[in-house]
């Protein structure tokens, strides 16, 4: 008699690979942060941010197509489907976010034409204050998964 057991294991080539996306990412993150703290709007400071919002766009979407590609797991998930719909789930998110940024650089843009008041840039910081907030929620509800995992006696695949 044989006893099957099932094990998932978190993808090693999508830990190794998010390493370097997630470092770009937390720095452009932290970059705009900053930027839109300033609220200083005179054209320089714009010029510097809507090219540093183009850039975290497009980190983005690396970011999102690294874990789109190689999943969070191995080999989803016998043992524990909750984990796989948690995890169909949270990659769902993904196109509202993406969506959500390239708004945010479209409108960064437009402002860069001549005479955008100072009203309609203080809605794009605030709209990026949410569009942060939304997606470090996902972040986090991500790592709470992956741990999770872990705490279901999942290992690391080679
Ligand atoms: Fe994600």
């Amino acid at each position: 008699m044989s006893i099957v057991t099932t094990t998932v294991t978190i993808n090693a080539a999508f830990l190794e690979e998010i390493k370097e996306d997630d470092r770009r990412l937390r720095h452009l993150l932290t970059e705009a942060r900053a930027a839109f703290a300033q609220r200083r709007y005179r054209r320089g400071w714009l010029i510097r941010t809507v090219a540093l919002l183009c850039d975290l766009r497009d980190q983005l979407a690396l970011h999102f197509t690294l874990e789109e590609s190689f999943g969070y797991f191995d080999e989803p998930v016998g043992a524990a489907p909750w984990l796989s719909e948690r995890a169909d789930t949270l990659r769902a998110q993904h196109p509202d976010l993406f969506i959500q940024m390239c708004e945010i650089v479209e409108a960064a843009e437009r402002s860069l034409e001549p005479h955008v008041r100072r009203p309609r840039l203080d809605q794009i910081a605030d709209r990026f204050d949410e569009f942060l907030a939304a997606l470090e929620q996902h972040e986090s509800d991500e790592t709470d998964l992956i741990f999770q995992a872990y705490n279901d006696d999942i290992g690391v695949g080679d």
